[in-house]
Order: C-alpha cells, then sequence, then structure tokens
C-alpha cells in the first residue's frame, strides 16, 4: 500500500510518499518539505495570504519531486491523503483542490484527513505503537492532552484555556527580539541561561482537570524584561531559561493529571506520547520520558523532522484510514477550525 501525503495548512509545503512497512509502522520512500519561515520572517508571524500563494508556487513541482524520488507516478498509488484542515483556509484549499484532481485523473481513493490526527498518528508510523495511548499534542496552534484509542477515536482530557504552547513560545520569543519561529531560538538560548534567576508562575498546577494556561506566564515574563530593560543577553538567556523551566513544570504536572484521568476513559496506555512541532523541546522531551519511566510506561516522540508539519504524517494517516474503508469523496470541504478530539462522556 502506497499512499501520497499532501500538506499546506499553515507555513510549510509538504508532499510525501508513505508505504506500509514492516511490523505495522510507516514506510517512508519520499517526503519533502518547504518551508516559508523566509517569507514570514520579517512579519513575525505567519501571513495567511502569503502563505497560500507561496503553496500555489510550489505545491505541483514538490509532489512530481516526491513521487520521483519514491519511484513511483500517480498511477502506482493506492490512494491520495491531504490535510483538509484544521488550518488557514487559503493553504488548506489549495492542498484540498490539489489533490481532489490528482484524485479524480489518477482515479484513486481520496482521504481527507484532519491535521491534528496526523500528528496524533506518528507515533504509529515511526514506532508502529499500539493503541491506546496517552498523546500531549503541542503546537504553534493546539495543546491538548489526548486518549488516542483508536483510528477516529481520540478523547480530549484537558486543552488550553488561552495560548498554545507553540504560541507562548513564539510570543516570548517576538519580544525579547528573538527569531521567528520562537520555539527554537528559545530552547537554544535557554540552554546558555539560568532556569531560576525569574520566579515565574506555573499556571494551573495542581488543578484537576488537565487543562494548559499560558498567557500569565508570557505575561509575568513581560514584566520581568521591561523591569531589566534594555536587556543584556545574559537577562534575554536567563529569561528563556526560566520561562522553559516554568513549561516544563507545567506540562509535567498537567501530564500527571491526564495519566490519572486515563485510565477512567480509555484503560492501560501502552505509552505517553509527545508529537507537534513542541514535542522538539529537548527539555520537554527529557521531562516527560524520566516521567513516563516513573510510571512504568515507554516514552514516543517522532524523530525531529516528523515532530513539525510534514506529508508523511498525512499520508500515513491516510493509509490508516484506507485501510479501514474510510474514504472520503470529492465533495469534502476545506475546514478552517476542526475539532479532532471529543470530551469524555459523562457517565
Ligand atoms: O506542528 P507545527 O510545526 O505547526 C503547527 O503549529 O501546526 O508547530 C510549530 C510550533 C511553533 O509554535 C514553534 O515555535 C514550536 O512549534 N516549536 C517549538 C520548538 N520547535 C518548534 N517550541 C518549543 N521548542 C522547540 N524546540
Ligand atoms: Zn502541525
Amino acid at each position: 500500500m502506497k499512499i501520497l501525503g499532501i500538506e499546506t495548512t499553515c507555513d510549510e509545503t509538504a508532499a510525501a510518499v508513505v508505504a506500509l512497512g514492516e511490523g505495522e509502522r510507516g514506510h517512508i520512500l519520499a517526503n519533502e518539505v518547504l518551508s516559508q519561515i523566509a517569507e514570514h520572517a520579517a512579519y513575525g508571524g505567519v501571513v495567511p495570504e502569503i502563505a497560500a500563494r507561496a503553496h500555489v508556487e510550489v505545491l505541483d513541482r514538490l509532489i512530481a519531486r516526491a513521487l520521483q524520488r519514491a519511484g513511483t507516478d500517480l498511477a502506482g498509488l493506492d490512494g491520495i491523503a491531504v490535510a483538509a484542515g484544521p488550518g488557514l483556509i487559503g493553504g488548506v484549499l489549495i492542498g484540498l483542490v490539489t489533490a481532489k484532481t490528482l484524485a479524480l485523473v489518477a482515479r484513486k481513493p481520496l482521504l481527507a484527513v484532519n491535521h491534528l490526527e496526523a500528528h496524533a498518528l506518528t507515533p504509529r508510523l515511526t514506532d508502529g505503537l499500539a493503541f491506546p495511548y496517552l498523546l500531549l499534542l503541542a503546537s504553534g496552534g493546539h495543546t491538548q492532552l489526548v486518549a488516542v484509542k483508536g483510528v477516529g477515536e481520540y478523547v480530549r482530557l484537558g486543552t488550553t484555556i488561552d495560548d498554545a504552547i507553540g504560541e507562548a513560545f513564539d510570543k516570548v520569543a517576538k519580544l525579547l527580539g528573538l527569531g521567528y519561529p520562537g520555539g527554537p531560538e528559545v530552547e537554544r538560548l535557554a540552554e546558555e541561561g539560568d532556569p531560576e534567576r525569574f520566579a515565574l508562575p506555573r499556571p494551573m498546577i495542581g488543578r484537576r482537570e488537565a487543562d494548559f494556561s499560558l498567557s500569565g506566564l508570557k505575561t509575568a515574563l513581560r514584566l520581568e524584561a521591561e523591569r531589566l530593560a534594555p536587556l543584556a543577553s545574559r537577562d534575554v538567556a536567563d529569561l528563556c531559561a526560566s520561562f522553559q523551566a516554568a513549561v516544563v513544570d507545567v506540562v509535567v504536572d498537567r501530564v500527571r493529571v491526564a495519566l490519572r484521568a486515563f485510565g477512567g476513559v480509555a484503560g492501560h496506555p501502552t505509552a505517553l506520547v509527545a508529537a507537534g512541532g513542541v514535542a522538539a523541546n529537548g527539555a520537554i522531551r527529557r521531562a516527560l520520558a524520566a516521567q513516563a519511566g516513573e510510571v512504568g510506561l515507554g516514552f514516543v516522540a517522532p524523530p525531529l523532522p516528523l515532530c513539525g508539519d510534514n506529508g508523511a504524517m498525512i499520508a500515513w494517516a491516510g493509509l490508516e484510514r484506507l485501510r479501514l474503508g474510510l474514504i472520503d469523496d470529492l465533495t469534502v470541504p476545506a475546514r478552517a477550525r476542526w475539532p479532532f478530539a471529543q470530551a469524555p462522556q459523562a457517565s
């Protein structure tokens, strides 16, 4: 089984070909990603109109390259998967219309994939992980703790009531005058800084629900930065380190609460999983690995290129759906908003 995956929901244009490999894992035959970071950097964030235009300009060539690298052509595919949302609607439409056209012309099944579901299923692509597992999905737009019970069976145990974790990293970077995207920059500087210099708050710690709140932490950091201005490079590094340490503490506490709730909705987890762009953060990965070890669980996080947005995860989610016969027709809509996990049922 060989699936083409197309991703255009944000600022990465991506196309990949994934086959079913050994041990219920995916075998990535090609994984082409073109980042638009340079186009958006001057604005300190993603500009939807620029993103959509950039996707149009490169997507067809990127797909051709992915097929070529995978040693196949359209006829050799078993299905065409595309992220149909959630995301910036202009970009989503470009990917979806392209995928529909290819599916129609090549007479292949169309698989409209939820971008968040694709992040959530990535540990099955990389490690063949069995259901159910506890997922921390953290990116620039989303922060959720989810019990992943099966394909299409996702129970939300917690979410953020304000900023996403990646968004908080990006905002902190911006207010400290660092580059975009902020996560990798903040992490790099945090390594040189003193995580204990600033006593920043740890919002939500101790709450019974596994929800997050990050805007208060971000504001506390801004006040410290304003108090110290103009900032020396030492100050910036210490602020980054203190911020990241606070985020790590919050994440570990929220995951603890979610692990407690997990049994009630999904039984015993096979592993703790981190996915989404924020899962690239080494401090968060190390803390979660240690935490999982303490409760006798494995920890799985995708290799760095598969943490951020990519086509392989879309192809894999499409492959999982195709195996279950979950094929879409050409009327499937592009969705700016598309929640993928349900709240737990009251019992
Ligand atoms: O999943 P992703 O590539 O795109 C979506 O938002 O869907 O995630 C991007 C987010 C950005 O907010 C970025 O700052 C954050 O992930 N990120 C990180 C790191 N690398 C990327 N956050 C913290 N530490 C990192 N090393
Ligand atoms: Zn993403």
